[in-house]
């Protein structure tokens, strides 16, 4: 923002350059009513050695430039700006598609690594979360100037293979798998996995399994594909389902398996592992150990890691490389980046792990009446069809039921747990996303009085509730910029919403379609300025906003 600034520079010009520009903060003042934007002085005390008051009276008297007023309150100094010069330009630019674009990505690349299910593993509500607020990163990375490689790390590798491969081989039918592959290869893997409780023999099955496995084994590995195939295609439906399957790779973990042998040997060769009982071992000052290779040879989820963080550098130079999973993976996550600090790379500082917490149902995580896994898609279909008393067209159903659910997901700060539960979720009262679209679209209903007309701003006066609505408009890249800043999409969320209560408050406040021509036709462009910046934000949050509801 401009005014923001402006402002500081001529603060800073005030007080004759006397603390150092970068010292200089700009707030919003808590209440609106006490002004547009504030500088808070309690930080210049100690180098001007006076009180903040006193500072921030100096300020106004030595303060040039054109506001409207500024006024004193405590240690703050409260700038209100000249609404009308503002209102005119976010009205003429707000309603251009791509407002709030930023550039100060410059074209840098970041790496997103999100949603990741397992394969032959159910796609569970568990993966939302990394699936709803990796896509709302990828928007704004990209909002911001960024090149954004969204990638798809598909869990299709582990000692688990080896088992299933076993299982398969045992008592599993083709034919059953074609037809219901997640679940019969569900079914096949916890059988296995109660059967070896009281037969070491199967786990040592399952191991000699994914050795082969990883050595290439013909046979194997076209199970293995096989399972893969059958499980991304289903997985495909509840992208869709989503409106989320834009990854410019689907390349997982069983793609690092050639690349892991020189990570280990480079390792070795800087000393950084350790023999544990034939085991190789990585130790740290601060953290548990890292099992890097088992003693039969078999790597892991880390060592995979590893691979995959070179191969990333290597192929995307990547500025940033964030990890959106879950916090129950913070060790895995802190041992990845120590180990290649340990190995003398610098990047490893550009390697984030954006966590999140669990999605729960009435405080507790998130189960069928059996104890099994809720998958996404069940949750996804219950939302679309809970939609359905209010229209029957199945497109409008998909997305109010779907933007339901994702806003839900991103309201949340990403590290705090996220209570579901669909009623809520789907209400259009309240801080939800049916709320939020079904007043984009009252809006674009509002719009149709639009006449082609220019209009003149002389007579017209900015009353308040008008004014929040301009401001909060152009301060929409402030908000992107910070939502990038701090990896939280929730930003966005809370900003759509509190621009929605403003909106419908003016709109319960006053009549639209009253006053002269002029007015209605500046309150027109209001609407629409705050209508184009709400459907912005929603899609920054991978929310479609239909224009009737
Ligand atoms: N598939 C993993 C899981 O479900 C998430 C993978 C995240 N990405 C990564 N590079 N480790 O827990």
């Amino acid at each position: 923002m401009i005014e923001k600034e402006k402002i500081i520079t001529d603060v800073y010009n005030a007080l004759q350059k006397k603390v150092a520009y970068e010292d200089i903060i700009i707030e919003q003042p808590k209440e609106r009513s006490m002004g547009d934007l504030a500088i808070p002085c309690f930080g210049f005390a100690k180098i001007l050695k006076k009180a903040p008051q006193q500072i921030a009276s100096e300020i106004k008297e030595n303060l040039k430039g054109d506001y409207h007023s500024v006024v004193i309150a405590g240690g703050y100094l409260n700038f209100f700006l000249k609404r009308a010069g503002i209102t005119e330009k976010v009205l003429a630019e707000a309603h251009h598609d791509g407002y709030g674009q930023l550039s100060f990505g410059g074209g840098k690349t970041i790496v997103i690594d999100y949603s990741a299910p397992n394969i032959a593993k159910p796609f569970s509500v568990g993966h939302l979360r990394s699936t709803v607020i990796g896509n709302a990163l990828r928007n704004i990375c990209q909002k911001c100037g960024y090149q954004v490689v969204g990638i798809n790390h598909l869990g299709d590798w582990g000692t688990q293979f080896g088992k299933l491969i076993a299982a398969y081989k045992k008592w599993g039918d083709e034919e059953k798998i074609r037809k219901n592959p997640i679940d019969e290869l569900t079914a096949l893997y916890v059988r296995f996995h109660q059967e070896e409780q009281n037969d070491e023999k199967l786990s040592d099955e399952g191991r000699y399994y994914f050795r082969q496995l990883e050595l290439g084994n013909e046979e194997c590995v076209n199970l293995w594909r096989w399972f893969r195939e059958e499980s991304l295609k289903e997985f495909m439906k509840t992208y869709q389902l989503l409106g989320i399957d834009n990854f410019d790779t689907y390349d997982g973990e069983a793609f690092y398996n050639d690349k892991m042998q020189k990570v280990i040997e480079e390792l070795d060769d800087k000393n950084i592992l350790t023999n544990s009982e034939g085991a190789k071992v990585v130790t740290f000052d601060q953290l548990p150990p890292a099992l890097i290779e088992k003693q039969d040879g078999a790597t892991l989820y880390i060592t995979r890691d590893l691979a995959t963080a070179f191969y990333r550098k290597k192929t995307y130079d990547f500025a940033e490389a964030l990890y959106v999973v879950g916090n129950e993976q913070q060790l895995h996550f802190q041992q990845l980046k120590a180990i290649i600090k340990k190995m003398g790379y610098n990047f490893a500082d550009d390697i984030f792990h954006v966590n999140f917490g669990m999605i729960l149902q009435d405080g507790k995580k998130m189960s069928t009446r059996h104890g099994k896994t809720v998958k996404l898609h069940d949750v996804l279909e219950e939302a679309i069809e809970k939609v359905s008393s209010y229209t029957n067209d199945y497109e409008l159903k998909r997305k109010v039921g779907i933007g339901a659910v994702i806003f839900n997901d991103l309201k949340h700060y990403r590290t705090n747990d996220v209570e579901f539960n669909l009623d809520d979720i789907l209400r259009f009262e309240g801080e939800t996303g049916p709320y939020v679209q079904y007043t984009y679209a009252r809006i674009q209903s509002l719009l149709k009085n639009k006449k082609e007309m220019s209009i003149t701003m002389e007579n017209i006066v900015i009353n308040d509730l008008i004014w929040y609505l301009v401001f909060k408009v152009y301060n929409f890249s402030n908000i992107i910029e910070k939502a990038k800043n701090d990896y939280d999409p929730s930003q966005v969320a809370k900003y759509v919403l509190t621009l929605t209560q403003d909106f419908n408050k003016w709109y319960a406040e006053e009549r639209i379609m009253e006053g002269d021509e002029n007015y209605i036709q500046f309150k027109l462009l209001v609407c629409e300025a705050v209508g184009s910046v709400i459907k912005e934000s929603l899609s920054l949050l991978g929310v479609e906003a239909p224009k009737k509801m």
